[in-house]
């Protein structure tokens, strides 16, 4: 990690580069409260690329010589190798990371340094290196999103015969496929990943250029520095530009989506390792144990995850909040928007690893779901569309089904379980064939359409998964 230095005495912590105006120093408190340094040195690359662009831009409209634009590029070069080797010592004096390499550059190349700033401001330069940070991000956490997809789609495709029992109220209801359970997820991830996609195009869009807030007298070239970058456009207004911060909330709603849907899996995943549950089993690297209780393995994982959610949600708030009094244009304020940001990020880069790691290794137990499929009744609608079938009025045939469940709850037997003669007590037009229909490989299988649960739907569904993954 890359040393911060808070120095403690005012009279050497001037600031070197706006300090003109100003008659006494900083209080060293202030100047330590009002620095970004500390978190925001995270986003040295980007500064250091927007600086290339912005330098190679001043050197093609004149404001550069070849030699000042050499000098600046091997200055930058040097800084991004330190910065990476973690051996930049990072000056609260100096405020914030575009301040810091400024006046490393300056230390190192001398005249030239000092002319990078031409023509923009950090106001414009911090909303360049947060898109082009947050850009990458985005990314990468696309690649995660698929890789968690892939895993579902193998093995929705493993267990697209697999029984359990589907519930709505978390009660039994009716059976589905393991496989049409984990394409459920896969659907809700795949919106995700679209909302990735859509707010990225906003991300992307330069804000170099913005300067202060009112552009620049300089006859800058944006296209140039936009397609230097390879953002898709330079931005349309300067004050919009150098204020927005809608793309990081736009980002971190997307991301409290997906953390709702991890925390929505891991609710699931808690449930089933449980032994009322026992429909699955979680491979002992992702699980933890009690220090005092020999028995216990824990799904850790999981609940972590879903305990993160709120913490993004949070994050969520904090920015919208942070954003919804500043009149324009840059405010101080939007210093704020970094760490909620970050942590946003590295929260969720996290638990989707976690998530794509471990599901592929998820066990089912076939026998356990079955078992619990067979006791809640969860043929009863199967038998009244059955009783529809021949000729039965649905509000009757509810009604019949009704009774004989209450009879299966007396004599401690599943539907399919009783005689043909118990259940033609109920109504004569149940015949022998009643029993293709109350099994769970016949419920499932009969509801083969588009978005039913039967493994040959199932199947479908994963082919087409696969061609979409595939397309990436
Ligand atoms: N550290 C500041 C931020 O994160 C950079 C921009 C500061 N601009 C200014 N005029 N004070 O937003």
């Amino acid at each position: 990690m890359s040393k911060t230095t808070v120095e403690t005495s005012t009279n050497e912590t001037e600031n070197k580069l706006w300090g003109g105006r100003f008659s006494e120093s900083t209080d060293a408190f202030v100047q330590a409260f009002t620095a970004s340094i500390t978190f925001d040195k995270r986003l040295a690359n980007q500064d250091i690329q927007g600086s290339e662009a912005h330098a190679a831009m001043l050197h093609k409209v004149g404001l550069l010589t070849a030699e000042e634009l050499a000098a600046i590029n091997d200055g930058l070069a040097a800084i991004r190798k330190e910065a990476e080797a973690g051996e930049v010592d990072w000056s609260i004096a100096l405020e914030d990371v575009h301040m810091n390499i400024e006046a490393r550059l300056t230390d190192r190349i001398g005249i030239a340094g000092k002319k990078l700033h031409t023509g923009r401001s950090r106001n414009d330069q911090v909303a360049t290196d947060i898109r082009l940070w947050l850009r990458e991000q985005v990314d990468f956490i696309s690649e995660e999103v698929t890789r968690l997809q892939q895993g579902l789609v193998q093995l929705a495709e493993q267990e697209a015969h697999t029984i359990l029992p589907g519930f709505t109220h978390l009660q039994v209801a009716q059976p589905i496929t393991f496989g049409h359970h984990m394409m459920a997820w896969y659907e809700m991830l795949q919106r995700d990943f679209e909302r990735l996609q859509d707010c990225r195009k906003r991300i992307n869009i330069m804000p170099l250029g913005a300067a202060a807030l009112a552009g620049t007298s300089y006859p800058i070239d944006r296209q140039f520095t936009a397609e230097l970058l390879h953002f898709d456009r330079p931005s349309n207004n300067s004050l919009d530009s150098v204020s927005d911060r809608d793309f990081a909330i736009e980002f971190t709603s997307a991301a409290s989506l997906i953390m709702m849907h991890l925390s929505r899996f891991s609710e699931e995943l808690v449930l089933w390792t449980s032994a009322q549950f026992d429909f699955i089993n979680l491979p002992d690297r992702f699980c933890t144990g009690s220090s005092i209780m020999p028995q216990k393995k824990n799904p850790d994982v999981p609940e972590l995850v879903r305990g993160k959610t709120g913490r993004v949600y949070g994050h969520l708030i904090c920015l919208m909040t942070l954003m919804k009094s500043q009149p324009l244009a840059y405010n101080k304020d939007n210093q704020e928007d970094k760490e909620p940001l970050f942590d946003t990020v590295d929260t969720l880069m996290g638990c989707l690893r976690a998530f794509a790691d471990m599901m592929p290794h998820v066990e089912t137990k076939p026998e356990s779901m079955r078992r619990a499929a067979m006791q809640g009744f969860a043929t009863a609608t199967d038998l009244a569309d059955y009783l529809v079938v021949k000729g039965m009025p649905f509000r009757d045939a509810h009604e019949v089904v009704g009774k004989a469940v209450a009879f299966g709850v007396e004599t401690k037997q599943d539907l399919s379980e009783m005689k043909l003669a118990e259940l033609q007590q109920f109504s004569d037009v149940i015949g022998d064939d009643v029993f293709d229909v109350l099994t769970l490989e016949g419920s499932v299988a009969a509801r083969n359409h588009i978005g039913g649960t039967a493994p040959e739907q199932v199947l479908m569904q994963v082919a087409g998964a696969k061609g979409v993954l595939a397309a990436r």
